[in-house]
């Protein structure tokens, strides 16, 4: 389902990957590890085609980084979950917007838009907070936030990009829990982390990325 194959990326012509070759199946539930600025946000990006490879191959579902069209490129994102560290919410929406966005830019009917945006806040423990606005929520609310949004068009992995990195260990536990919850239910997950703590507590396959190379950890 995602397969790189011989990947490499250079920035400024400094190789950051070199001959990347790795896969996750489906249901899959990976840690990708490394210092910082080896290149795990790239990796995502890689994935959701926000970057191509210099040369090599990145596959997601029936999608190739080599052959892939502008205009499929929506179409391939809206089959993927993205989190980020710094959440990205939109300040001057409120949750339920936040969340709803997601379903109204596909085009879906409002009575459906509701029913779908109730159901995944009230899955993230958010539902009763769906009329702030993230200024006024934790940092930990605004990454549950940010993953209802994530999950509300049913993806089949999620990439969650340091998900905990600004959250202390209750609020990460509280992440996690919600993560291990969705992956029991089918959904891929690929983390990128740093918390080693987390990572030995919750013990998945892992992805260790150092001088451009990957190895299973
Ligand atoms: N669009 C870009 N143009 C030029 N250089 C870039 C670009 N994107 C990333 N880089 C560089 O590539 C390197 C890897 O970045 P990346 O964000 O993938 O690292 P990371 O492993 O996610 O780090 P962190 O743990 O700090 O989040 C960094 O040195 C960064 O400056
Ligand atoms: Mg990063």
């Amino acid at each position: 389902m995602i397969e790189f194959f011989n990947v490499t990326l250079s920035y400024k012509n400094e190789f950051l990957l070199k001959d990347i070759t790795f896969k996750i199946n489906k249901g899959d539930f990976v840690y990708l590890t490394g210092r910082s600025g080896v290149g795990k946000s790239s990796i995502l990006k890689l994935i959701y085609f926000d970057e191509f490879p210099d040369s090599g191959n990145v596959t997601v579902n029936n999608f190739s980084s080599s052959q892939i069209m502008i205009n499929e490129i929506p179409v391939l994102r809206r089959t993927i979950g993205v989190i980020f560290q710094d959440y990205k919410l939109l300040p001057d929406r409120n949750v339920f917007e936040n969340v709803a966005f997601a379903l109204r830019v596909t085009g879906a009917k409002s009575k459906e838009i509701r029913k779908k945006t109730v159901r995944v806040l009230t899955e993230v423990g958010m539902g009763h907070k769906r009329n702030q606005y993230p200024p006024q929520l934790s940092g930990g609310e605004q990454q549950l936030t940010a993953i209802a949004r994530a999950l509300i068009n049913n993806p089949f992995v999620l990439l969650a990009d340091e998900p905990t990195g600004n959250l202390d260990s209750r609020a990460s536990n509280q992440i996690m829990n919600i993560l291990e919850k969705i992956n029991h239910r089918g959904t891929a997950v690929l983390m990128a982390s740093h918390n080693l703590n987390i990572i030995k507590q919750y013990p998945h396959r892992r992805l260790n990325l150092e001088n451009g190379a990957i190895k299973e950890v």
